[in-house]
Formats: C-alpha cells, sequence, structure tokens
C-alpha cells in the first residue's frame, strides 16, 4: 500500500461506496470485510509514520452517534457541530442530514481529510474542515460537541476527556458515541441510547458490538 501522491485516488482505488449496517441512509467510501488494507498498511504505513486507516472504517461509536442524531433530529437541528476525531465523517455527515446549520470536523489524519471529503460529496453535504490538533484549544463556538469513538487510546482518550469537560464548562452540549472502550469516562456520561452495531470482525473480534450514545453531565 502506498499512500503517495493523490489521496482520493489511494481512497477511491482502495474502498467502495457502500452504506454502514446500523445508518443504511449514509453512503460511504468504506473498506470491506476482511481487506487488506488495515492488515498492510497498520504494518507499512507506521514504518513511514502514516497512521492506520481509520477513515475507512465506520466505527462502532460513529455509528451509534449518528444513528441517534438521525433519529432524533431536534438535538442538531439549526444548531452549529463539531465531529471530533471525523474519521470518515460519518458522524458529522448524520448531523448535517439531520438538519444542523453548519458542521465542522476535525481530524489529524490528511488521508482522513480528503475521505471526509468524497463522503460529505457522496451525500451532498458540507463539512467544515479543521485539519489540525485543536485538542489544547479554547473550543471553537459552537452548540454542540460530536464525539464518535474516540476513548480507544490511553493519551488521546485523556486530552479528549479534558477537552469535552471544558466544552461542557462553556455550555456546549456533548455527545458520545462508545462501545465501552477502555478509557471511556463512563462515571461523566449518561447514557441516553443503546444500540448493537454490526462492525468488521477483523478489527472488533466480533460482529455485534453492544454502544451506546451519551451525554457529558454537567
Ligand atoms: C476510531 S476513529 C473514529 C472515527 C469516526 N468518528 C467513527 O466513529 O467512525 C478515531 C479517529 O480520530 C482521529 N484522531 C485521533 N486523534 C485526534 C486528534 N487529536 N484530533 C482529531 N482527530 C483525532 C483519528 O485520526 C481517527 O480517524
Amino acid at each position: 500500500v502506498s499512500e503517495g501522491g493523490d489521496p482520493r485516488a489511494f481512497i477511491l482505488a482502495n474502498t467502495r461506496l457502500g452504506a454502514p449496517p446500523l445508518v443504511p441512509e449514509l453512503a460511504l467510501h468504506l473498506a470491506d470485510e476482511a481487506f487488506p488494507l488495515w492488515h498492510e498498511s497498520e504494518a507499512e504505513l507506521a514504518a513511514v509514520g502514516v497512521p492506520p486507516p481509520y477513515w475507512a472504517f465506520a466505527w462502532a461509536g460513529g455509528q451509534a452517534l449518528a444513528r441517534y442524531l438521525l433519529d432524533h433530529r431536534g438535538t442538531v437541528r439549526d444548531a452549529t457541530a463539531l465531529d471530533l476525531g471525523a474519521g470518515s465523517g460519518l458522524v458529522g455527515i448524520a448531523a448535517a442530514l439531520a438538519g444542523a446549520r453548519t458542521v465542522l470536523a476535525a481530524e489529524i489524519d490528511r488521508i482522513a481529510l480528503a475521505a471526509m471529503a468524497l463522503n460529505a460529496e457522496a451525500n451532498a453535504v458540507r463539512l467544515e474542515q479543521i485539519g489540525r490538533d485543536i485538542l489544547d484549544e479554547p473550543p471553537p463556538d459552537i452548540d454542540l460537541l460530536l464525539v464518535g469513538d474516540l476513548f480507544y487510546e490511553h493519551e488521546t482518550a485523556w486530552r479528549v476527556e479534558a477537552y469535552i469537560e471544558r466544552a461542557r464548562g462553556a455550555g456546549i452540549e456533548v455527545l458520545v458515541g462508545d462501545p465501552g472502550r477502555h478509557y471511556l469516562p463512563a462515571e461523566r456520561l449518561e447514557a441516553l441510547a443503546e444500540y448493537r452495531v454490526p462492525v468488521t470482525r477483523e478489527l472488533e473480534d466480533q460482529e455485534i458490538k453492544r454502544t451506546a450514545v451519551y451525554r457529558l453531565l454537567g
């Protein structure tokens, strides 16, 4: 796998346009089950400092949060929302389809930024990309902060936790979709809905992941 050259060409060559199982309304460029991209790139791309292609999968937390937004449109209608760690962009795209006025999407992986642009195009919505690490910055002027599956790794998880607490302190509503990953700050969260999310066995070691959507307590 090479990521050299045009990231759009790389994405189109390695994915197929399809729908994540829990959110069939969306069209996303996703890797297939048993797709070699993940394994190959994890080993090979790590050597050149490129992260694994998180953007090529609709993670359990993101699928649940996207489902929640589409089923509870009042949560997001007319809001300015930020999708943090957007990956494929599925949460931000769902927010836009559910009636958000403006959707910002923050990502640090440049291939993910290209993937989410393709995915936004495929769903005829607009995402305003923030292509840098904003976790040490004050939260932008938003109504709603959306976090899909970001508590899987210690360093990122504690920075995200501090960030969402600062956002909540600034009066921003925070929604988290998560399948109970190790670093989820569960004691600070109130569950709003639970889903059984079909996921890629290759990545999760199971086919269905129980996943909840939470709101950060004040
Ligand atoms: C497990 S994926 C989840 C993607 C998407 N939200 C979903 O649920 O499918 C986590 C994503 O967070 C991104 N990420 C990690 N640290 C980040 C940071 N500090 N700022 C923005 N994005 C970050 C990664 O590049 C990756 O795409």
